[in-house]
């Protein structure tokens, strides 16, 4: 075990371990959830990749990178309980999601079905294939407040038809923090013969993954937020069954020999977020994975509700529907416009050094709070002193 590592074993938690991250010292880092935040580690063990691309770059680019790639999905695969040449790595989610819907054979008035609160990118990438094919769109309407996680269940499958062509799929809404039950959906979608995309963005790490068993046609995850995988490190998961050929947004040299080969290489580029995958891994493993998403699960709750208690304010989902993260009414009388939510959160970090999400769901501003091995209550309590109503 590396020697910084054995803090991770002792028992510790909080501004103790924050020493094993970048981050400032002198601030309350609420937001793991945007783009991860990536330890010393495993930053340490991408430079020595960099370091061995550079000592020789083309013995590593024709000879070491498609062994090491490879080396490195298996690790992940083994972690996502699947096997490695199911996994292609992408640059992150959007990448992914790109590469899938942009190499279906789209014809003109097949439908897809996706989220109103799905992610803004995955929806613009959804409306340039509207405009470049002619395809129908249909919103799978999820309320919120989600007052039991089947309705969520239920809005995708009234949507999901036999015209469905792909039926995209939030695991984790991102504005909402709420985790999609997916087991209702995937069953309708087999019985349908209907394509299931899962946008995981946020599943690895934060939630226990047994790919292989889920059973979609696609899981497209990043690996760079709760991995805490280096920015650049996502995948997508190729089902047992999906007959859809994919290939990389960048089409390069190895187009048409097949899914992981075309995939390991797209370009000249550093490879080193990927490779440093397994590093990310052994990060976790060396805290305990199940602890892991334990920890940050019941920290995110407890803050939750120490919150909710403070500010007045109902948590807009069943607590089992979060897990790392949890959205909350913003407790103050500003209206919801975007200016807003990018004013607060400026005003946020500038007055009292929070670091927070502030989004506008339904007219109304939410704050999305993150939980970290890293972060402790005091950090949440500072965001309860921040905003307690006037
Ligand atoms: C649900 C969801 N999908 C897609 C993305 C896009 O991820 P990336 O920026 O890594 O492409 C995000 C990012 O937060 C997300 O939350």
């Amino acid at each position: 075990m590396a020697p910084e590592l054995d803090i991770l074993t002792a028992g510790l938690t909080g501004h103790r371990l924050r020493a094993l991250w970048p981050l400032d010292a002198d601030c309350h880092f609420l937001n793991h959830g945007s783009y991860g935040a990536t330890p010393y580690f495993v930053l340490q063990a991408q430079n020595t990749w960099r370091m061995q691309m550079e000592r020789q770059p083309v013995q590593f680019m024709c000879t070491d990178l498609p062994l090491a790639l490879r080396g490195a999905a298996r690790h992940l695969a083994t972690f996502l309980e699947t096997e490695h040449n199911r996994l292609a790595f992408a640059e992150n989610a959007s990448a992914g999601i790109n590469a899938i819907l942009r190499s279906v054979h789209w014809r003109r008035g097949d439908e897809i079905v996706i989220a109103n609160h799905a992610y803004q990118a995955v929806r613009n990438t959804v409306d340039f294939l509207t405009e470049q094919f002619g395809i129908g769109v249909r919103l799978a309407t999820i309320a919120f407040p989600v007052l039991a996680t089947e309705d969520i269940a239920h809005s995708y499958c009234d949507v999901i038809t036999s015209k469905t062509r792909i039926a995209i799929v939030d695991h984790v809404f991102s504005p909402l923090a709420v985790i999609t039950p997916l087991e209702a959906i995937i069953q309708h979608c087999r019985n349908l013969g209907v394509c299931m995309l899962v946008d995981g963005a946020h599943g690895p790490g934060m939630l226990a993954l047994n790919l292989d068993s889920l059973g979609v046609d696609w899981y497209v995850g990043n690996c760079h937020k709760w991995l805490c995988a280096p920015k650049g490190c996502a995948f997508i998961h190729k089902g047992r069954n999906t007959a859809t050929e994919v290939h990389p947004a960048v089409i390069s040299n190895f187009y048409r020999t097949g899914y992981t080969q075309e995939f390991d290489w797209q370009g000249t580029r550093d490879y080193s977020a990927w490779l440093s995958v397994s590093a990310s891994i052994e990060f976790l493993q060396t805290f305990g994975v199940q602890r892991y998403q334990k920890f940050l699960a019941d920290q995110a709750s407890e803050a939750a509700h120490m919150l909710c208690q403070h500010w007045q304010v109902e948590l807009p989902a069943p607590p089992l529907a979060f897990a790392a993260m949890v959205t909350l009414l913003w407790p103050r009388p500003e209206p919801g416009t975007l200016e807003n939510a990018k004013r607060l959160r400026a005003w946020l970090w500038a007055t009292h050094r929070i670091e927070v999400p502030i989004i506008v769901i339904n007219g109304k501003l939410w704050l999305r709070i993150s939980a970290q091995i890293y972060n402790q209550m005091s950090d949440y309590e500072a965001l309860a002193q921040a905003l307690l109503p006037d």
